[in-house]
């Protein structure tokens, strides 16, 4: 098929994470891009914050059932960076030094916006925890799916079903409201590395938007001719 004529910029694999509110498509998305590079003949593999390693995932669940709030935003975001300098450490670095795409379920710009902007942590001690746990790895692509608060918060409950919301998913509107503006302004100060898409439409048609932002940013003209008519 056409997809397996698209050619890679050699060398290092691509990291590219994915940010958003709760309920705002990210795990579909994810889903969807790695069978599309699948296809292409990349290989990529599939990873998540918080967690994504098994250290890391013993941190998540400690933080997603609340205990971390008990010890305030700033000890809390000491467990995020612990999580996080494991999951580099173990899982990301060593799958991009093989070449392989990383496509990773929230990064540092979630501690970003929900331990600083909401949790008014200090960008002193963010910039501080940055610095330890990726030094300069930065995503080479942040995809930031939009989508009105109402929307998202919906979605995530019918995911959710009869089971208890989250950590987070279970702040108030004003919480959310205020999050999607953070991801906003973050993809409005970092156009070179964040793009912004309209995540409020059916998934086949963000999924076409995300394409879209690779091919224009790692394939070649030539190949993202042939892939865009797969
Ligand atoms: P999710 O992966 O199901 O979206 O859940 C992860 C939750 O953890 C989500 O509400 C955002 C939150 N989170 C932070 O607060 N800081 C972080 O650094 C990360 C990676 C996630």
């Amino acid at each position: 098929m056409a997809e397996a004529a698209v050619k890679r910029i050699p060398g290092r694999g691509r990291f590219i994470s994915f940010e958003g509110g709760e309920g705002s498509g990210k795990s579909t998305q994810i889903k969807m891009l790695s069978e599309r590079l699948d296809a292409a003949k990349l290989r990529a593999i599939v990873t998540r914050e918080p967690g994504g390693s098994p250290g890391a995932e013993i941190i998540r669940h400690l933080v997603l059932s609340g205990m971390g709030k008990l010890l305030g935003p700033d000890a809390e975001t000491l467990l995020f960076a612990a999580a996080r300098d494991d999951h580099v450490r173990s899982v990301i670095q060593p799958a991009l030094s093989q070449g392989i795409w990383v496509l990773c379920d929230r990064f540092s710009d979630s501690t970003r916006v929900y331990q600083g902007r909401l949790g008014q942590v200090a960008p002193a001690i963010l910039n501080a925890m940055e610095r330890v746990t990726i030094g300069d790895l930065k995503p080479d692509l942040t995809i930031i799916l939009d989508i009105p608060v109402e929307i998202g918060m919906q979605r995530a409950a019918v995911r959710r079903g009869t089971g208890a919301p989250d950590r987070f998913e279970s702040e108030d509107v004003k919480f959310h409201q205020e999050l999607r503006d953070a991801y906003r302004q973050i993809a409005a100060a970092e156009p070179q590395r964040c793009v912004l898409i309209d995540a409020n439409a059916d998934a086949g048609t963000v999924a076409a938007s995300v394409w879209s932002v690779l091919r224009d940013r790692f394939f070649t003209a030539d190949a993202a001719n042939l892939a865009s008519s797969a």
